[in-house]
């Protein structure tokens, strides 16, 4: 069976081993498709490619590091030869508490390389072979803690405010080559990410929710994919208001431990 007309046939994703990235996997995966789908747990992301296999969806799964980009490129060019990329969702990424070590210096870098560098790593190479088609579509996975640097979470907060903004104007820029681009901004959603959570998480929600409004906000071409919606909010707001109103409501926000 064919993927229906605007559905996209080949889907590219990052981080599809867990979480949101496996949930939005596994929704895409219809008969018909190609899915294209990396994450460095070979175990978990062999699991998430047998089930898509089994919702009639043609698969190929790599074990690749996002902060690579040498064997990035590499990966989405071979893909992309064999089924020209209608979808690349870059949305592979860490936070404190998937390091286990806070927001150490360390896990500070480790934190940019995968979530600034490897969103470029995936929209560069995926961006380059689109404008040569003029079409095709990239989604940057960001969040709603783009939206107010987040003193628990300060590395996190900012690669989630960077490629929330690259992606708001690579939507513009790209707009001229038939190229659309989409930025999601979650909020709490149940995965390995939150599950190392010791704080109250308000309106978390499952991956497979999660998805399906991803999903839906970018078959409708949405510029911004945040939600839910009184989180997005009150997130806004508080990027919004003046510092010296937000500081002290922001100290008593937990920190990543
Ligand atoms: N959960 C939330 O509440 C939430 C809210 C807003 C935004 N987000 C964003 O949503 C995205 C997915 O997170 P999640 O909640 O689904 O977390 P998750 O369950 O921990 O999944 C993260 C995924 O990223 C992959 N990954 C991590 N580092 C990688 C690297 N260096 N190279 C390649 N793949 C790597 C992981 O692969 P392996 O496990 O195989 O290493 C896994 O597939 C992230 O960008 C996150 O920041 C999450």
């Amino acid at each position: 069976m064919a993927t229906p007309p605007n559905s996209p046939a080949a889907v590219l994703i990052t981080g599809a081993s867990s979480g949101i990235g496996e949930a939005l996997a596994k929704a895409y995966a219809t008969p018909g498709r190609l899915l294209a789908l990396a994450g460095r747990d070979r175990g978990r992301l062999d699991a998430v490619a047998t089930a898509c296999r089994g919702f009639g969806a043609a698969v190929e799964a790599a074990a690749i590091d996002v902060a690579d980009r040498d064997a990035m490129r590499a990966w989405i060019e071979g893909v992309d030869d064999r089924h020209p990329i209608d979808l690349a969702i870059a949305n592979a990424g860490i936070s404190a508490g998937t390091g286990g070590q806070g927001e150490s210096e360390e896990q500070c870098r480790n934190i940019f390389a995968v979530n600034l560098d490897g969103v470029l790593n995936t929209a560069w190479p995926a961006l380059t072979r689109m404008r040569g088609r003029r079409r095709g579509q990239i989604a940057i996975i960001s969040s709603i803690a783009a939206f107010r640097g987040l003193p628990g979470t300060p590395a996190y907060s900012a690669s989630k405010a960077a490629v929330k903004a690259y992606g708001e104007a690579l939507r513009g820029w790209l707009a001229k080559d038939g190229i659309r681009v989409s930025v999601v901004c979650p909020g709490f959603v149940r995965s390995r990410m939150t599950a190392v959570n010791k704080f109250p998480m308000p309106m978390i929600m499952d991956a497979d929710k999660a998805a399906g409004i991803i999903v839906k906000g970018l078959a409708r071409d949405k510029a911004r994919i945040a939600f839910p919606w009184p989180m997005y909010a009150l997130l806004w707001l508080l990027g919004a208001l003046p510092p010296a109103w937000t500081d002290p409501l922001l100290k008593v926000v937990p920190e990543k431990e």
